[in-house]
């Protein structure tokens, strides 16, 4: 494995650390989890995450998880 590859791989790592959902404490990398699982919908995360739930009415983690399933 090459350098730039090392840190694309340790890049990922810190991203899917990352908070996704401030008010339910999800992180990208189990939404991207249910994404790659089979979500397809925001609703589908919700149900297999949590994610989107919280008081905020999933105003602050609803715009990044439609992105991320817009991209996968
Ligand atoms: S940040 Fe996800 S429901 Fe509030």
């Amino acid at each position: 494995m090459d350098q730039d590859e090392e840190e694309r791989r340790r890049r990922a790592v810190i991203e899917s650390y990352k908070v996704v959902c401030i008010c339910n404490k999800i992180r990208r990398g189990v939404i991207q989890k249910a994404i790659d699982g089979g979500a397809t919908t925001i609703d589908d995360v919700r149900r297999r995450t949590r994610a989107a739930t919280g008081p905020c009415g999933s105003k602050r983690c609803g715009p990044v998880i439609r992105r991320m399933l817009r991209d996968s």
